[in-house]
């Protein structure tokens, strides 16, 4: 089932076909050096697709197969997951925007494009009240695609090894 589309890309549920494409991502290191750092193991990636993205098929508030429908392929996943306090309980009216893009797509103003459509997504189908984004410091095109879609930096958590910038959008 299709839950977005945009002009490029078509949002739906990921499918036991988009394995090894998942799979090419989770263990590619420049797709992990931002997020993670380290490339996963294929079978940690295997057991990841399988766990969380399979599963997670029929909640809303998710991330979702991308499929670049020039080329009818996937190329990635994106959508606004729920965002968790302190505890690590749900923050009702509060999602937060990922997007994740195989390396031979970036730079065509694809994760702008996704994240146009699942910032309105969130705001008028989920009703949500906020939504958040997460960064690490260094990952300046996930910086510029925030930027792009009107994103505020609240601020910056400064890590022994790593550091993050916290994004938030409200509503206009
Ligand atoms: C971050 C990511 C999603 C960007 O995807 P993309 O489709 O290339 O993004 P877009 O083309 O929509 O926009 C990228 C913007 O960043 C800019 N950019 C790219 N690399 C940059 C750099 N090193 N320094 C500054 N700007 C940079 C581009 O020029 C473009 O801005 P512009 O439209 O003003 O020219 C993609 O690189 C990715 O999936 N990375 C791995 C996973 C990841 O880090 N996800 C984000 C987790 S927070």
């Amino acid at each position: 089932m299709v839950i977005l589309e945009t002009e490029r890309l078509l949002f739906r549920a990921h499918e036991t076909e988009d394995l090894e494409a998942y799979c090419a991502m989770e263990t590619d290191p420049e797709v992990r050096r931002y997020v993670g750092g380290a490339p996963r193991p294929r079978d940690v990636a295997e057991k990841r697709f399988h766990d969380e993205m399979a599963a997670n098929a029929c909640n809303r508030l998710g991330l979702w197969a991308m499929v670049y429908k020039p080329e009818g392929s996937y190329i990635g996943r994106s959508g606004v997951y729920p965002d968790i306090d302190q505890d690590g309980k749900e923050i009702a009216g509060h999602g937060k925007l990922s997007f994740f893009i195989a390396p031979g797509y970036w730079g065509r103003g694809l994760a702008t494009e996704a994240g146009r459509a699942f910032v309105r997504y969130g705001f008028v189908e989920l009703q949500l009240k906020r939504i958040g984004a997460t960064v690490q410091v260094g990952n300046a095109a996930s910086v510029r695609v925030l930027e792009k879609l009107g994103f505020t930096l609240l601020r910056t958590e400064t890590g022994e090894h790593r550091s993050f910038y916290h994004f938030e959008l409200l509503p206009s």
